[in-house]
């Protein structure tokens, strides 16, 4: 039987107006190379997606979504019947705590808005995950490899891609990345810059080792 991939990709939007949101630049590129690339390596692959202006890889199912709670609800929906997760998502930390109705009008004076956390998906799937194997991703901008291995125990994971958010060269937007694979186990990779559909080709097959060991 085909494994099942569920990958996430993109960013989520976090509204406190019908009209205006708080965001981040994930463009997601990576995610999208992944739901390729498993989908080459014979997987069935579903693929939530937050908003990126990227078609709809051939053959994989997208399930679209907006904020960081449309995600949770979609990824939770598939996640029991997935072998594997991969959660490339740049999913917001902080939402407003409250939507507005109406676009919000200006007025002289400055304004704040107030933000409550947003639940961490896979930190929640990685308390219950059973046999499903659990991927993250880190994006650091210093001590990647200890920020990196933190995540990784505390979201009871499998591995962890991180790569260095403030390197010029790579993730956000950028075609390529730099990342370094931590497994459970304690092994480190330390790849080369490389374009994201060859990362993404090694991260599914090292998913594929996992299902097969
Ligand atoms: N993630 C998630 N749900 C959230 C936030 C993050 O599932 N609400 C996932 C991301 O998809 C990624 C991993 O957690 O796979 C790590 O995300 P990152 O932003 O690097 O780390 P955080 O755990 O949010 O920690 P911090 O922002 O403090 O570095």
């Amino acid at each position: 039987m085909k494994p099942v991939f569920l990958i996430t990709a993109g960013p989520t939007r976090e509204y406190f107006d019908p009209v205006r949101f708080i965001s981040n630049p994930s463009s997601g590129k990576m995610g999208y190379a992944l739901a390729r690339a498993a989908r080459d390596a014979g997987a069935r692959v579903v693929l939530v997606s937050g908003p990126v202006a990227l078609s709809p890889p051939r053959g994989v199912t997208v399930v679209p979504v907006g904020t960081a709670i449309e995600m949770r609800r979609a990824v939770l929906r598939h996640s029991r019947s997935s072998d594997v997760v991969i959660m490339a998502a740049a999913v917001a930390d902080y939402r407003p705590s409250r939507t507005l109705r109406r676009k919000m009008k200006k007025g002289p004076g400055r304004i704040s808005v107030a933000m409550v956390r947003t639940r961490d998906i896979l930190a929640e799937m990685g308390k219950g995950k059973g046999k499903t194997r659990l991927v993250g991703f880190a994006a650091e901008t210093g001590s990647i490899v200890r920020e990196a291995t933190r995540k990784l125990r505390a979201k009871n994971l499998d591995m962890i891609v991180a790569n260095n958010i403030s390197r010029r060269d790579s993730g956000f937007a950028s075609d390529f990345n730099k990342a370094v694979i931590l497994h459970r186990d304690g092994k480190i990779e330390r790849l080369p810059l490389m374009p994201k559909p060859r990362l993404a080709r090694h991260i599914v097959s090292r998913c594929m080792e996992m299902l097969d060991a």
